[in-house]
């Protein structure tokens, strides 16, 4: 159920921490990839070493960690979840996270996170009734965190009332749940391209572009979070991906993809073209490698196959083609001309002329236009939240095909 989602366990200092391990063990059972990290007071509730051992993974308390010398970026980590949850979560805690006080690692983790994040709250009643958790958990609330409300129950002070962390089995149900709504590709084929193309000079050169492959590559991780199977074709790019719903080919030239894009497409419900194709190649590339002389030389070049036109053509009406358009002069009539030239249903422009925008940043600004005229204008954000526009974007257009 939960297969790949990646998890991150906060774990704070309250006697319920020791229900966190069998949590874990549910979620590992179910296919999650499961991070802890402990703030120094949890450690006084369980040992790291349950914990490491039932996540499988090093269990962080600290950004550097002392024994191996490695450091943990809570940067990474928040944009690695897929979910956070907070369990259990001291009244301490909650404070810090209502008013961004980032005094130890898993709150500056929870400050960088990206993510959806629930919380379950865990202390005795009179903490939890107090009008400062109730004031902080409505604060969070308001961030549109997802609050898995205490029980009624018997409490390590021996009182009883409110307080009691909820059960792992029932926080496992959540969780579930919660990646069950938003599985909304689930059972669709998705065909992304991303990254340049190199169209070889002779053996140790090639003409290429600077795109970095990080829009296509945050698209594909999109769409597999969201339950779709993701073919993804890439061109030579320096980036990694692990999703196990991602299956990833990897080509050079614009004939490598353009092939690799051809055996996938019939059996894909939506393209997504990210990458930068070359429009031209190297008529003759040379078997080896071209000497310097004191003489210009001409490159004779010619053009490539436009992928996207050519499958534009041949879609078939449960199909739904997504373009990008990079454009430096005239975007809108350029890309507005491209969706109806390649028969797209979406064009994504980028512009050169925004900064932050394009090639090779960790940011990115679109316009998104559809086939049926409605345009979407985006701030400047990380490429990971453009992806997520991106997807939300195509989701809103088959719905309304689907109604209409
Ligand atoms: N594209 C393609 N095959 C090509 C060139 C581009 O499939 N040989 C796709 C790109 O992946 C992108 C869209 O077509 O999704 C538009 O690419 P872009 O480079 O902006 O436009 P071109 O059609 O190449 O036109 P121009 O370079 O003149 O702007």
């Amino acid at each position: 159920m939960l297969k790949g989602k990646h998890i991150v366990i906060g774990i704070t200092g309250g006697i319920a921490a020791y229900k966190i391990p069998y949590l874990i063990r549910l979620l590992v059972r179910e296919g999650a990839v499961v991070r802890v990290i402990m703030t120094p007071a949890a450690k006084d509730f369980v040992t790291p070493l349950t914990l490491a051992t039932l996540s499988q993974n090093d269990v962080i308390f600290h950004p550097f960690n002392h024994e191996t010398g490695a450091w943990n970026s809570h940067v990474e980590l928040g944009q690695w979840a897929d979910l956070m949850l907070f369990a259990p979560t001291t009244a301490n805690t909650l404070g810090k996270m209502a008013n961004g006080i980032a005094d130890n690692f898993l709150v500056t983790a929870y400050l960088s996170a990206k993510c959806p994040v629930m919380i379950a709250p865990s202390m005795d009643l009179d903490m939890y009734q107090h009008p400062t958790t109730r004031k902080n958990l409505d604060i969070l609330k308001g961030y549109g965190h997802i609050i898995i409300d205490a029980q009624v129950g018997e409490l390590a002070s021996g009182l009883t009332g409110p307080g009691r962390m909820e059960e792992p089995e029932n926080i496992l149900e959540q969780i579930t749940s919660f990646f069950f709504q938003h599985e909304e590709l689930k059972g669709k084929r998705i065909l992304v391209t991303a990254g340049p193309t190199y169209e070889k000079i002779d053996p140790v050169r090639f003409v290429g572009n600077h795109s970095s492959g990080q829009m296509g590559f945050c698209i594909a991780e999109e769409a597999a979070g969201r339950g779709g199977d993701v073919v993804l074709i890439s061109g030579p790019v320096n980036l990694h991906t692990n999703h196990p719903s991602i299956r990833r080919i990897n080509v050079t030239t614009a004939s490598e993809m353009h092939q690799a894009c051809i055996d996938h497409f019939s059996s894909s419900d939506i393209l997504i073209m990210a990458a930068a194709v070359a429009d031209y190649t190297i008529e003759s590339p040379a078997s080896g490698k071209l000497k310097k002389k004191a003489e210009e030389f001409t490159l004779t070049l010619s053009p490539t196959a436009d992928i996207l036109k050519e499958l534009g053509e041949k879609k078939r009406a449960d199909q739904y083609l997504v373009g990008f358009a990079l454009e430096t002069d005239d975007g809108l009539e350029s890309a507005k001309k491209k969706l109806k030239n390649k028969s797209l249903d979406l064009i994504v422009m980028n512009s050169l002329k925004d900064d932050g925008a394009g090639f090779g940043g960790a940011t990115n600004k679109v316009i998104m236009i559809s086939s049926n005229g409605n345009t979407v204008t985006g701030e400047l954000k990380p490429k990971r939240e453009v992806a997520s526009d991106i997807v939300d974007a195509i989701l809103i257009s088959l719905n309304s095909n689907q109604s209409s």
